[in-house]
């Protein structure tokens, strides 16, 4: 059956490249309207032009900002709101590894900020749109590297002992913490929300790193899928009727599966939550 999402807003992040760009390619042939977020203006445009040519959908709009600076997040999301007072399906995808441990604009750890902050703040500030357009489906690229990572609460921002790979799998943990977390208060609100694994994808990602890290990712690259089949995942979860009303699920290819058994905790899942409340002024009472 071809699936049609023709009258639903659709909102992709890290959509110039990647996993995100073919995530946000097929979708936008199914005919939404579609909104790409960006950090470069260029990029994000010029990927805008290439979705409407390639998939003749002309509503394609676009965003841009840094999702590592909290004023950028809050700036994106008022931004958003001021064009659109629908969103059916929120993909946060938009994600890296940072090999050396550098401090975003708040003054947290550059890979908690971007791939946990990230995902936490928008989504936690789009709420009310997103929850108005129920049923709505809220997506989180997590990844199979959180097997074996755990969160250290009270130093969520790595100052002592940083490896830019425990990093990464420490936030791509709290993604799925931030999954189950937000599908329990969502719960019985017509929202789902889900986190993925898209496998192991040639993409640009670890690229910006440079040096030897860079040469690494490049030498392992050839076992790597193709973007169009590590995007099927992302698809899947904003599409398919088969997970109409599934919610509080973590998918590797196209099915439901276990996450690490510590990623079930449900006290860290909402100490976490708490703390990044915290980290984004936000009151505990705001919005979920
Ligand atoms: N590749 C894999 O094997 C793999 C495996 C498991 C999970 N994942 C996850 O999949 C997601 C997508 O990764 P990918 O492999 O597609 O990486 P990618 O090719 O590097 O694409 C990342 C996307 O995020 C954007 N981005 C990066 N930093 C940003 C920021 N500060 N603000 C806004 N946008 C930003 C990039 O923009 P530019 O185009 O400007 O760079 C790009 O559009 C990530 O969450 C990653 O953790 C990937």
């Amino acid at each position: 059956m071809e699936l049609s999402l023709i009258g639903k807003t659709v909102l992709v992040t890290g959509a110039t490249d990647g996993i995100g760009l073919q995530t946000a390619l097929t979708l936008a042939k199914m005919g939404p309207r579609l909104f790409i977020l960006g950090r470069n203006k260029t990029k994000t445009e010029q990927t805008a032009d290439r979705i409407r040519h390639e998939t003749g959908n002309p509503t394609v709009e676009t965003l841009v900002g840094d999702l590592s600076a909290q004023s950028e997040v809050r700036r994106l999301a008022s931004e958003f709101k001021a064009r659109s007072n629908r969103l059916n399906i929120l993909i946060n995808n938009a994600g890296a590894v940072f090999v050396k441990r550098q401090l975003s604009p708040d003054g947290l750890e550059m890979t908690f900020a971007l791939n946990h902050m990230g995902y936490f703040l928008f989504t936690t500030l789009l709420m009310d749109v997103i929850t108005a357009s129920a049923p709505a489906r809220i997506i989180n690229v997590s990844s199979a590297a959180h097997m074996g990572a755990s969160l250290n609460l009270d130093d969520l921002q790595n100052e002592r002992g940083y490896s830019g790979f425990k990093a990464y799998s420490q936030s791509k943990l709290a993604n799925i913490y931030f999954t189950y977390e937000l599908a329990r208060r969502l719960n019985g609100s017509g929202v789902t929300v889900n986190a993925l694994h898209p496998g192991f994808v040639a993409t640009n990602f670890g690229k910006s790193n440079g040096g030897l890290f860079r040469s690494l990712f490049g030498l392992i690259q050839f076992a790597a899928i193709k973007p169009d089949d590590g995007a099927a995942t992302s698809i899947y979860l904003a599409t398919s009727p088969e997970v109409e009303g599934v919610s509080g699920q973590y998918f590797d290819k196209c099915k439901a599966v276990k996450s690490s058994p510590i990623s079930y905790d449900p006290q860290i899942a909402r100490r976490l939550w708490e703390s990044s409340l915290q980290l984004a002024h936000l009151p505990e009472t705001s919005r979920i």
